[in-house]
């Protein structure tokens, strides 16, 4: 580590512990008492509605070495299924409606990862799933090359880029943790909650703190991206039915959907690019899609559980360095510990962090999302930032790193 970069984080009003619990949800009067419980909402099932076809020309096919695949198992089932462009290359309309239709998805949630995908990974319209395509406009890395901008580190089955030296390929160890959630369970009995989900990540959390010098937690990567990778396991790829009509996630569909087979002698073959939708799988009921206000609560919650979750910093060269910001001081006193549980501020916080990064973006978001999605994006109803003061973070090597291969 460079000396200059440690006096730096020194000067800065900082939390230096190993885990600066500086987002104190309980606090702050968040209690999971308070959350709308969605039980009522998710009490029905229609097999017809939610059946997602995997025959004729939804038929999986294997991508080849032309066509783009990524870290996002969700996306590389869809384009392996002809549900997105199987080149890998989508519009962002392709994006909204294709994950709206395979995983239910709502409109407000797809808009807004569609939009930032084009925004950060493409030429503003279409965007790879992979690496840079022929496809896309000159420069567009894909989703690949957007590490600690949209791809995040604290990955359930990535390596971190600083680790392995890619993003997108699953790592066997961290692969063979999360199966073994469920390890001695039936299958038919299995099922990878959203509580197990949690413990892992805390895992993966302190395994990063341990493990990568230049881990970096930030406002919108830790804050909004890396739960999404936990939370929509469960909540997108569980199979619903009559009798779980939230959703049971076994081995057999998490293994599908990981792309991952088992050999006779325990090792595993497949991984990215194997990605497949079990046949006689069955979507999120319709009128029950995962919006942002709902994936806000699941994040919360576990936030709650785990308050370092929240917590914007890094590594700071070195392993076992974790510092935190204050948030206040980030967000020039628009967002403090006590009210980043309230509403949808976390939410806010990260989008306009992420919209900041990228100055075009909420242009192309409220120009993209006429209609019901952009309403419910505007009706988040978010504290507006004047700035955000990124100096802080670029004392973090994860940060700055990822400003210079902009
Ligand atoms: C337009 C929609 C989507 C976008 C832009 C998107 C983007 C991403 C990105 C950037 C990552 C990498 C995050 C990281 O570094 O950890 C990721 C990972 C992931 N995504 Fe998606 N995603 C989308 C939809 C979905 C859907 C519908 C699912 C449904 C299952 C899904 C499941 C996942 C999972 C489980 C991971 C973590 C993979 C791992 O670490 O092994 N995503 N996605
Ligand atoms: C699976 O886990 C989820 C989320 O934690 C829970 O709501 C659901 O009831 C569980 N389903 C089964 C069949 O155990
Ligand atoms: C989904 O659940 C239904 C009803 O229990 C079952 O018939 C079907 O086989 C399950 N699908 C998968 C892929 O496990």
């Amino acid at each position: 580590m460079r000396p200059s970069c440690f006096s730096i984080v020194a000067s800065l009003a900082v939390t230096a512990s190993a885990f600066p619990a500086n987002i104190d949800l309980a606090a702050a009067g968040f209690s999971s008492d308070a959350l709308p419980d969605r039980r009522d909402l998710i009490s029905y099932f229609n097999a017809e509605a939610q059946y997602i076809d995997t025959t004729g020309e939804h038929s999986w096919v294997a991508p080849t070495t032309e066509d783009a695949r990524g870290p996002c198992p969700g996306l590389n089932a869809m384009a392996n299924h002809g549900y997105l462009p199987h080149n890998g290359v989508g519009t962002i309309t392709d994006f909204v409606l294709g994950t709206f239709k395979v995983f239910g998805m709502s409109l407000d949630l797809g808009a807004f990862l569609a939009v930032l995908g084009a925004s950060f990974d493409g030429d503003g319209t279409s965007w790879s799933i992979g690496g840079p395509h022929p496809a896309v406009g000159l420069g567009a890395t894909g989703l690949i090359g957007s590490h600690n901008k949209y791809e995040s580190d604290v990955s359930p089955c990535r390596p971190d880029l600083y680790e392995a030296g890619n993003n997108y390929e699953v790592v066997l160890s961290q692969w063979q943790e999360l199966y073994d959630l469920q390890k001695d369970v039936p299958n038919e009995d299995s099922n990878y909650s959203l509580e197990l989900l949690r413990e892992f990540r805390s895992r993966r959390f302190d395994q990063q703190i341990a493990n990568n010098p230049y881990f970096f937690n930030g406002p919108f990567t830790g804050v909004a991206v890396q739960p999404a990778a936990y939370t929509f396991i469960y909540r997108f790829m569980g199979n619903k039915s009559a009798e779980h009509p939230d959703g049971q996630l076994t081995k057999e569909v998490l293994k599908s959907f990981f792309g991952m087979t088992e050999n006779a002698d325990g090792s595993w073959s497949g991984g990215r690019g194997y990605e497949r939708i079990p046949d006689n799988w069955y979507k999120r009921a319709i009128g029950d899609e995962y919006s942002i206000p709902f994936f806000q609560t699941d994040f919360l919650k576990d936030a709650l559980v785990h308050p370092k979750f929240l917590d914007i910093g890094g590594n700071t060269g070195k392993v076992n360095t974790f510092t935190g910001v204050d948030l206040g001081d980030l967000s020039g006193g628009v967002f403090n510990v006590k009210t980043l549980a309230e509403g949808n501020n976390a939410f806010c916080l990260a989008s306009q962090f992420a919209a900041q990064a990228e100055p075009d973006l909420l242009r192309t978001l409220l120009s993209t999302l006429g209609g019901e999605a952009g309403k419910a994006l505007l009706g988040l109803g978010c504290p507006l930032l004047t700035r955000f003061d990124d100096d802080q973070l670029k004392a973090f090597p994860g940060y700055s790193r990822s400003l210079e291969e902009k």
